[in-house]
């Protein structure tokens, strides 16, 4: 028998609580980024392809400054992503848009099923304005099942939250989940640098982790 990288995470880890932030869990294709993104992504990704390798020819403080210019509008930047930002346009984008449209075509009905089997184990946190995930979906889900943990978000922090509240966020979740103080989030980064994405489809899209100079543990 092959053991899959989702099968050893699950021989590896014994999973106590897992928060699932700003969950993209269901109709993706049909939120209102969604919409906007599905055909660009689908159809016409291969079109940014030469500008990011053109991208990618510059030199390194250039393209630090042209992407903070593009994040310039978020008031209160967090520093730290500037830089992982920067390999990430260059190097990744291309996976990352694949990785967008696969999300597209087969992140569809909610798996009721997983839920429910692990519902004492999960916190769900909606954002208030993610485009995502319409706080509809949130008030679907919190109908459903009523004995789950679902919250809407109160402080407006945004899907991408790393951008200027990863420390906040950081925050809530160690409250929430009362972890020992030697876990140390102090920061959380999101999905698209995380190497574990072979998790099911259910799972992968709300992928987060610490980061405290190593990664030690991993929120869902
Ligand atoms: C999960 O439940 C919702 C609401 O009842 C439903 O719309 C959706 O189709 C269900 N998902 C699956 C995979 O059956
Ligand atoms: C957590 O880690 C950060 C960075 O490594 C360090 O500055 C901070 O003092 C640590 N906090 C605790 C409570 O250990």
């Amino acid at each position: 028998m092959v053991l899959s990288p989702h099968d050893y995470y699950l021989l590896l880890v014994q999973v106590l609580k897992a928060l699932m932030l700003f969950p993209t869990i269901e109709r993706m294709a049909l939120s209102p980024q969604g919409k906007l993104m599905t055909p660009l992504l689908c159809n016409f990704r291969f079109i940014a392809y030469l500008p990011l390798f053109l991208l990618s020819l510059l030199p390194e403080g250039l393209k630090a400054r042209l992407i903070r210019a593009a994040l310039g509008s978020i008031p209160s930047l967090d520093q730290f992503v500037v830089q992982p930002t920067v390999g990430l346009v260059v190097f990744i984008s291309a996976n990352a848009m694949y990785m967008g449209a696969q999300e597209m075509r087969k992140v569809l009905e909610r798996d009721n099923t997983t839920i429910r089997n692990n519902l004492d184990k999960l916190i769900f946190y909606y954002g208030a304005t993610d485009h995502w995930c319409p706080v509809q979906y949130y008030h679907d889900i919190k109908q459903d099942l009523p004995n789950g943990d679902f919250r809407l978000c109160e402080h407006g922090y945004r899907h991408a939250f790393v951008l200027d509240a990863g420390q906040e966020v950081a925050k809530m979740v160690v409250d929430s989940t009362k972890l020992p103080l030697h876990h140390n989030v102090t920061r959380l980064h999101r999905a698209a640098s995380c190497p574990a994405v072979s998790l099911p489809h259910t799972l992968y899209s709300a992928f987060s982790y610490s980061v405290t100079g190593n990664i030690n543990y991993c929120f869902i």
